[in-house]
């Protein structure tokens, strides 16, 4: 078959994938090609046992895969083949060297640009899709422009929104797509050609076209505001706990404000996840290289109340539970960072689980889908510690259940059951307040939720 245009996407994780999925799946005519360094994920791309959890996203591959949807470990041959190369690859905070810790490792996007380079010979669209730093377009231009063939490559910015867990639905209905470009005939040219794929089934209201540097940077302000509720209604649940005031009373009564609106004010035991801290040390660095520090500061916080949040829950179960857990049993229920997929990046689930084993305690650990990344997490320092699927045999002989992940098979547990097989006294630390604490407490628990006054039998 011959198609309109051959999309190639460089980097097959949890944003290349399931992108380029909805891509083909909604545009027929148009070739899509996925690639990757990493064989063994783009085999799995290639099977049913894809290599991230999506709910429809299995549905959405088989349908493409194969008629204009492939996964390819041949970089060069994609890149020669592409009119239009979304560059999706991961962009980590740099561990090493100036800027460690807090600025972008742009290392694998500047390989990225150089492959491209090496392998062009005909023009073609660059699509940053991957988060960078504010003013990294201009870098890759200087590095795709610097070529002796004389090729031109346009450059625009695609930031993408899509959140875990619920990746094909935001793919699906965003509630925006962005496209940044330079404001020139050809850069507009450009952002009309990427407008033209997600027109195929956004509505045109909801595909925003800025200058490059704006798109770029409101994906790092995006995250960092959503973080920022996040560590706003943590802040409050701490202060709910000593003044007997309920936060979820307080997110749905401040919520109802339309100017602050109800969406993301859950407290819980901190946000993970591998972008939201990222991206804040990115924009914290970005301001101090621009000499704001004040503005720096500002933004810093938001990640240190989210260690404070991880910190209070871990240091509450030990005080409740008599200031020792030494072999005691305690099983977290979710390791995932959020509920509906198995990532467990950044999950405040490993501070969690490190901070306990420190402290001698006997640790199951319990997941529908995160157990084989929670084992890799832990390596090396999981004597002690269990991987248990059934949540039912994860709490047998435990004296403590900590709820991490609100997956919804946890809210649905026969509590009467669980207390029963569990040691007593029976503690509940629920680190995101899912479960019904009045009837816990009647069935004899000694309730924790966060934010909300503690049920307990002493
Ligand atoms: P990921 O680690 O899951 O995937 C990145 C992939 O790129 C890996 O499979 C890696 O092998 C591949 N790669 C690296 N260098 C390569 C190269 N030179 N050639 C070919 N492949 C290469 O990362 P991700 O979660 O998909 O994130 C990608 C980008 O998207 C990041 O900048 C992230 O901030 C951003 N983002 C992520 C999410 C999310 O939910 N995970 C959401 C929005 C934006
Ligand atoms: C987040 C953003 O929501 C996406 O828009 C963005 O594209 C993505 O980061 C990214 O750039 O990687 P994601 O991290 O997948 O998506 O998941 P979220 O739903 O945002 O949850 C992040 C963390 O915040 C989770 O640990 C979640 O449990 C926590 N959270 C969320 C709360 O603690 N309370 C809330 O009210 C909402």
């Amino acid at each position: 078959m011959k198609f309109s245009k051959n999309i190639l996407c460089i980097g097959a994780g949890y944003v290349g994938g399931p992108t380029m999925a909805i891509i083909a799946l909604k545009c027929p005519e148009y070739k899509v090609t996925v690639v990757d360094i990493n064989e063994e994920r783009i085999k799995r791309w290639n099977s049913d046992d894809l290599p991230i959890y999506e709910p429809g996203l299995l549905e959405a591959v088989r349908v493409a895969r194969g008629r204009n949807l492939f996964f390819s470990t041949d970089i060069p041959e994609g890149i020669r083949a592409a009119d239009i190369i979304f560059v999706s690859v991961n962009t980590p905070t740099k561990t090493f060297g100036h800027g460690a810790g807090m600025a972008s490792d742009l290392q694998h996007w500047e390989k990225t640009a150089h492959q491209i380079v090496a392998y062009s010979e005909k023009p073609k669209l660059i699509v940053e899709k991957s988060t960078l730093p504010v003013r990294t377009a201009e870098a890759m231009e200087r590095i795709l422009s610097g070529n002796k063939k004389n090729i031109h490559f346009e450059v625009v910015s695609n930031p993408e929104f899509l959140a875990e867990g619920s990746a094909v639905k935001d793919l699906l209905e965003p509630d925006r797509v962005l496209i940044g470009s330079q404001q020139t005939e050809s850069g507009l040219k450009a952002a009309q050609v990427i407008v033209d794929i997600y027109a195929h089934w956004v509505p045109a209201g909801k595909i925003i076209t800025t200058n490059l540097w704006s798109a770029e940077l409101s994906k790092l302000v995006a995250n960092a505001f959503l973080a920022q509720r996040i560590s706003s209604i943590n802040a409050i649940s701490a202060l709910c706990e000593k003044t007997d005031a309920d936060v979820a009373e307080i997110s749905f009564a401040v919520g109802s404000d339309a100017r602050i609106g109800s969406r993301f004010m859950k407290a819980s035991v901190g946000f993970g996840g591998s972008c939201f801290k990222k991206d804040i040390l990115n924009l914290v660095y970005i301001c101090r290289s621009y000499g704001l520090n004040e503005v720096a500061d500002y933004w810093e916080k938001v990640i240190t109340m989210n260690d404070y949040q991880q910190e209070r829950f871990v240091k509450k179960i030990i005080k409740e539970m008599f200031n020792t857990i030494v072999g005691k049993k305690i099983t977290l229920l979710g390791f995932a960072f959020k509920a509906n997929t198995g990532d467990t990046r950044e999950s405040p689930g490993i501070y969690v689980a490190k901070q306990l084993l420190e402290e001698r305690a006997a640790l199951v650990i319990c997941d529908p889908q995160a157990l084989e990344n929670a084992r890799k997490d832990l390596a090396g320092l999981d004597h002690g510690v269990t991987y248990e699927l059934d949540p039912y045999r994860a709490v047998e002989k435990a004296q403590a259940i900590a709820v991490i992940t609100e997956w919804e098979v946890f809210k649905k547990l026969d509590f009467e059951k669980v207390f029963s097989v569990m040691q007593k006294p029976a503690f509940i630390f629920d680190g995101r307040n899912i479960l019904d604490h009045q009837r816990l407490f009647k069935i004899g628990f000694n309730v924790f939720p966060l934010g909300k006054p503690s049920l307990t039998h002493f």
